[in-house]
């Protein structure tokens, strides 16, 4: 479904100005990260997919950090990404140790999901030990990543961001092209997003969000030069309430990069 103006004016606008201006970084964590039932989604982005690899990517990390709490075990360090610099502040006092928000419960959900008897507490030092830095990144310039300047990344995850990055399908496309220019040949992506949503809602501002299928999702993927090895999709995602956003469904993906 192509984008349309009335989405623009109705549903928020994309871009980094909307998020420069309007998200609120405390209010977002507090109104879907205050604990694993909110969320329900990201922390499997890596669940048996058994990928491993040593430097790993996550674009659009936001003030969270959900999305790489699995995914610490299978590499050796971690690079996360924004492009607001409300959510650099947020990630780094979580990385000092002032941040007012708790992680706990999300931490706690992947170490017995594990079962290996591990403490949250110890898991999320673990984390934070791997973390090379917050890198500034744009999904909508051609090379997302600059000015920062890396050698290719072995994994690339990937929370409810493309979605609301991408203009239209075609962006989307143009998205998908430029993160597979930032893995290996053979390297893999994990990617967690929504599916036939078209906005959500921070506080008092709404930003939008592309509708997209599963089926346009992988077929763009492919197109762009992945292979799907995971797919799973879900009607919801636990306590949806929809005055916060529309979306139909979620989906985990894993795709490898073609050699
Ligand atoms: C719904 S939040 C998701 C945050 C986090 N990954 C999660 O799963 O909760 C959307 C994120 O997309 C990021 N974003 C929006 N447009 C972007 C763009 N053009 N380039 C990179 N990130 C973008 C925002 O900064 C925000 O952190």
């Amino acid at each position: 479904m192509p984008y349309s103006d009335d989405v623009a004016m109705n549903r928020g606008k994309f871009g980094r100005e909307d998020y420069l201006k309007y998200f609120d970084s405390a209010v977002f964590l507090k109104t879907f990260h205050s604990d694993i039932q909110r969320n329900g989604g990201g922390p499997d982005a890596l669940e048996d997919d058994d990928l491993t690899g040593r430097r790993l990517l996550d674009i659009g990390t936001g003030p969270t950090i959900h999305t790489v709490i699995s995914a610490s075990n299978c590499c050796d360090t971690i690079y996360l990404s924004k492009i607001a610099p409300q959510n650099r502040e947020t990630l780094r006092k979580w990385l000092e140790g002032t941040l007012q928000h708790s992680f706990k419960s999300f931490f706690q959900y992947v170490v017995d999901r594990e079962g290996k008897g591990e403490i949250p507490s110890g898991r999320e030092a673990m984390l934070k030990d791997k973390i090379v830095g917050i890198f500034p990144l744009d999904l909508l310039q051609a090379e997302p990543l600059l000015p920062s300047l890396f050698p290719t990344f072995d994994i690339i995850t990937s929370s409810l961001c493309i979605e609301v990055a991408a203009p239209d399908l075609a962006g989307y496309e143009i998205i998908a092209r430029s993160v597979g220019k930032l893995l290996k040949e053979g390297g893999h992506i994990a990617l967690f997003g929504v599916l036939g949503g078209s906005f959500y809602q921070v506080g008092s501002h709404t930003f939008y969000c592309l509708k997209i299928s599963g089926e346009q999702v992988q077929d763009i993927w492919k197109r762009s030069g992945f292979k799907i090895v995971g797919w799973k999709q879900n009607a919801s995602l636990g306590q949806h309430d929809t005055s916060l956003s529309d979306f139909e469904g979620v989906f985990h993906m894993v795709a490898q990069k073609c050699l």
